[in-house]
């Protein structure tokens, strides 16, 4: 693996890295811009190999490991895992790759801030999960919530098809309303009281899920915790960027630039104007 050096811009004013399979981290850094509004960030979609949802957690974990040392050698300062998938299968290998590094990179995940709230907000102690089918076999969600909260039933649901169809900008069809309501399903049988949207994708049908879940549920996305993590993060590490002027964010994506700006800035309802198409050693569709 490249040597990381310590040259380059001081630790403050290096950049927190995002990434995620596609869009759906967007969720995340959409949050992240609103509430650290003098960082700058560097988010990278690995649209190439989209969706993670499918994959074994060894593929997650290479891609996940990849994915860092490109944004290591992009000089982060801080790594936000925007996906549940790649959380679930490699935050542990990715804190012990990044911490041993000379930069000594923390690297904040989005399993633990959700489960820590989904935990303190539910009354009746039955919590659902919606996220795809890597998060819900790795069993990640079950040890987190256990961790917080032994006395709740976790009742988790595999959504293949959903990433998917939020990724290509989901037309918000009766198709799509009848594949939510599906997945929504053992969930409202189960009387679930607060549901974890275990995956970044899921927050972009947040109205669609409510509305079938009923109003009385609280849904739990990663974002707002999240940021919460990651500025905290900061502080503890004497890493908060000093600047009062607004923040940049830029792109780098391995598929198609065009798709992520379209699809993207959609989503993050503000401009996406920089992308760069970056090649990992295997970012081809596989
Ligand atoms: N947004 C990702 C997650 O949080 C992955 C979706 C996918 O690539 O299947 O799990």
């Amino acid at each position: 693996m490249a040597p990381v050096t310590k040259s380059g811009p001081p630790p403050r004013e290096r950049p927190i890295a995002v990434f995620d399979s596609g869009v759906g981290g967007l969720t995340v850094l959409q949050e992240l811009l609103v509430e650290l509004p003098h960082e700058d960030f560097l988010y990278l979609g690995d649209t190439a190999r989209f969706p993670y949802g499918e994959r074994s957690a060894s593929e997650l974990e290479r891609f996940a490991l990849e994915i860092s040392e490109l944004l290591l050698a992009r000089r982060a300062k801080l790594l936000v895992v925007a996906c549940n998938a790649a959380s679930s299968a490699a935050l542990d290998r990715l804190r012990e790759r990044m911490l041993s590094t000379t930069l000594g990179v923390e690297v904040v995940g989005v399993i633990e801030p959700e489960s820590r709230i989904a935990a303190e907000r539910s009354n009746n102690r039955r919590i659902g999960l919606l996220a795809t089918t890597a998060t819900v076999t790795s069993g990640a969600y079950e040890r987190a919530v256990a961790r917080f909260a032994p006395d709740v039933t976790l009742v988790s649901v595999a959504c293949p098809d959903l990433a998917p169809i939020i990724q290509q900008g989901f037309p918000p069809n009766h198709h799509v309303v009848e594949t939510v309501r599906r997945y929504c399903a053992p969930l409202r049988e189960a009387g679930v009281d607060t549901v974890i949207l275990g995956c970044t994708h899921y927050p972009l049908l947040a109205p669609m899920l409510q509305r079938i879940l009923g109003p009385q549920v609280s849904l739990i996305s990663s974002g707002r915790s999240l940021a919460a993590s990651v500025a905290r993060s900061l502080t503890l590490g004497e890493l908060a960027n000093p600047s009062e002027d607004e923040g940049a964010y830029r792109f780098l994506c391995t598929g198609d630039v065009d798709a992520f700006r379209e699809v993207g800035s959609r989503f993050l309802q503000m401009p996406i104007e920089e992308i760069e198409h970056v090649e990992l050693p295997s970012a081809v569709a596989v």
